[in-house]
């Protein structure tokens, strides 16, 4: 989740694309660059880390031009450092380009460009797309781009200048926002809305597919099937605060709705549906040898992210058949694990400064087990010192209890029990393709899911006045009944407890009265009427049941109170799709109870002490 601003009209445009990519630092902040064209020559200025990095460099070597792109980035491909920064250039440095998303087939692209003559500077996978523009091009800025995009699957905003078709730029949009401002001879491109704010009200929001082109005192703006058309202009009139929370109330929330992106993201580039195949090792250097060998997973994290290692070792055990063991980072170096160099120790966490989960990396790393980190942070401590990381690309995560970053974690483990699966041939191919078919439809079943919000919501109301909850689930959802319990507590204070549903009638079931919700997660499932029978359980004790459920279930209906309908997917991937309605259970109770949502009491979003 990169930001990016462009500008044309009269001002200086470093000035006020620096501090349009101010107002976006929310979105990712490791590297940053500015390019402008001025006397039909491409300056550029880049740094890394954060924005006031590039505002040294820009006081020593300011910027002149009226046209010019943006970039603050969140690394996705390629460490954050000045050569994988954008803007990103084509060979002769006249064509520049900035991009926030990730370009699916650009390995495949890659060689084909370095075959054709195209020289690489950086890492990144946005350069593609520029070495494509200059393929195409030939005087005619929007065309090329409209060519080179034709060849590019995948996720993407983009703003394009060039020095020999200067006084405009190109837009363009899929799967990532864009909005453009209009202003009097002036107009802009942005990520998000709160870039633009100081300088006009009046914004286009891109249509998927749409390329734009922007001249001071004209917009044209093209569908996919590259027809002219005409967008809605609309006139916004929130703050600052309220824009960069995208209109939502709080971070958490947007977060929330942001995840059937980060899902998207984290497994794009990663996963073939026509191949049936991930691109991991491209990433990860683990040999196929290892691989085959390995006696066992150690996973070991802290709080969500130790929920998410919960489910992680469900599938490596079910689908690349390696055992795993799963550990709360404060106990794993007091337990004496037995590490050796035939394990492998995966840490997840989404800041990767977690102090009890570096501990855990640094003791595997002592007994030279191998070790592979799952991290949100690009160049954070884990993700250095870890032998492999694979990064979830979820963008920055600012709400002190983590959503969108528990599904990124999901996502990855999904891909790598995956991977090495078909690596250990533990899967036929016609399953493999099936898995594959599934996990592409998660990111929109998980958009229908959001849109129940309202239902959500009103279902939360009618629980404010309860102190205590209980949260079943079974087998691979164990792990989503205790997130949604962690959710609830940490961010409504009420008390919940997350138990498996089997596990409850050997004491749990002693607590249940008419003053205890029970939250079941009782979607289709193989163990589905074992669900129901806990069920009966718990009713039978005057508990009042929260069902969530499968659509079309109608016995649920009889045996419970309420129920959260949910959409169909295999069983397998139902952890990525119930935990959405838990997370918005939680938000809304603590909505309801005034109590300070992004930033919960006594609570850190990352524990830099052990
Ligand atoms: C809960 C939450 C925490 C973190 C935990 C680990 O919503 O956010 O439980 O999951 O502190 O943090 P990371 O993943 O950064 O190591």
């Amino acid at each position: 989740m990169c930001g990016i601003v462009g500008y044309i009209g009269s001002k200086s445009a470093g000035e006020v694309i620096l501090d349009g990519l101010h107002r976006l630092e929310y979105r990712g902040y490791d590297s940053a660059g500015i390019a402008v064209v001025l006397n039909g020559k491409l300056e550029i200025r880049r740094s890394v880390g954060k924005l006031n990095q590039l505002n040294k460099v820009l006081e020593s070597r300011p910027l002149k031009g009226s046209i010019g792109i943006g970039h603050t980035r969140w690394a996705t491909h390629g460490r954050p450092c000045e050569e994988n920064a954008h803007p990103h250039t084509d060979c002769k440095d006249k064509i520049v380009v900035v991009h926030n998303g990730i370009i699916e087939n650009y390995l495949e692209l890659k060689n084909k460009l370095i075959s054709g003559g195209h020289r690489f500077k950086s890492e990144t996978d946005t350069e593609i797309i520029v070495h494509l523009i200059e393929k195409h091009f030939s005087g005619n800025l929007l065309n090329a781009t409209q060519k080179a995009l034709s060849e590019v699957r995948g996720a993407y905003a983009l703003g394009v200048i060039c020095t020999d078709d200067p006084d405009h730029i190109i837009a363009a949009r899929q799967d990532a926002p864009l909005i453009i401002g209009l202003g009097e001879d002036e107009n802009f491109i942005a990520s998000d809305i709160p870039a633009l704010l100081p300088y006009t009200r009046k914004m286009i929001f891109l249509e998927e597919g749409d390329i734009a082109e922007l001249r001071r005192n004209k917009v044209r703006i093209f569908d996919k099937k590259k027809k002219e058309v005409k967008r809605q202009v609309k006139n916004i009139t929130w703050d600052r605060v309220q824009a960069e929370k995208g209109g939502f109330k709080h971070f958490m929330l947007k977060e929330i709705y942001e995840q059937p992106q980060a899902i998207r993201e984290t497994f794009l580039g990663r996963l073939n549906p026509e191949k049936g195949v991930t691109y991991l090792k491209e990433e990860i250097k683990i040999a196929d040898s290892f691989l085959k060998s390995m006696s066992k997973i150690y996973i070991v994290a802290c709080g969500t992210s130790y929920h998410a290692g919960l489910v992680g070792k469900f599938l490596f055990e079910n689908l690349s058949l390696i055992p795993a063991e799963v550990d709360i980072a404060s106990e794993f170096r007091y337990r004496c694990p037995v590490l050796d160099r035939n394990a492998l120790t995966i840490i997840i966490s989404q800041s990767g400064e977690t102090a009890d989960t570096i501990a855990a990396l640094r003791l595997a790393k002592k007994n030279k087990c191998n070790t592979l980190a799952i991290c949100n942070v690009m160049g954070s401590t884990a993700s250095r010192e870890a032998d492999n990381v694979l990064y979830t690309r979820c963008g920055p995560e600012i709400g002190v209890a983590s959503t969108k970053a528990f599904t990124g974690q999901l996502t990855v483990l999904y891909l790598l029990a995956l991977d090495w699966a078909i690596k250990r041939k533990t899967l036929t191919a016609k399953k493999r393709k099936e898995i594959i078919d599934n996990f592409w439809e998660v990111p929109s079943k998980v958009s229908e899911i959001l849109k129940k919000d309202k239902e959500i919501s009103s279902l939360a109301k009618e629980f404010t006045a309860k102190r205590d909850f209980l949260y079943l689930g079974r087998n691979l959802n164990y792990p989503i009944a205790l997130e949604g319990a962690l959710k609830l507590k940490e961010i409504s204070y009420i008390h919940a407890e997350g138990y498996p549903a089997g596990e409850m009638k050997h004491g749990p079931i002693a607590l249940i009265d008419e003053d205890m919700p029970v939250m079941v997660i009782a979607t289709r499932s193989k163990i589905y009427e074992k669900v129901l029978s806990n069920i009966e359980e718990a009713r039978a004790r005057g508990g009042t049941i929260i069902a969530l459920a499968t659509e079309g279930d109608k016995e649920i209906k009889a045996k419970t109170e309420h129920q959260i309908y949910l959409p169909h997917l295999d069983e397998l991937f139902s952890p990525l799709l119930n935990v959405i309605p838990m997370q918005l259970f939680a938000y809304y109770m603590a909505v309801f109870l005034g109590c300070d949502v992004d930033q919960p009491r006594n609570l850190a979003k990352s524990v830099t002490v052990e």
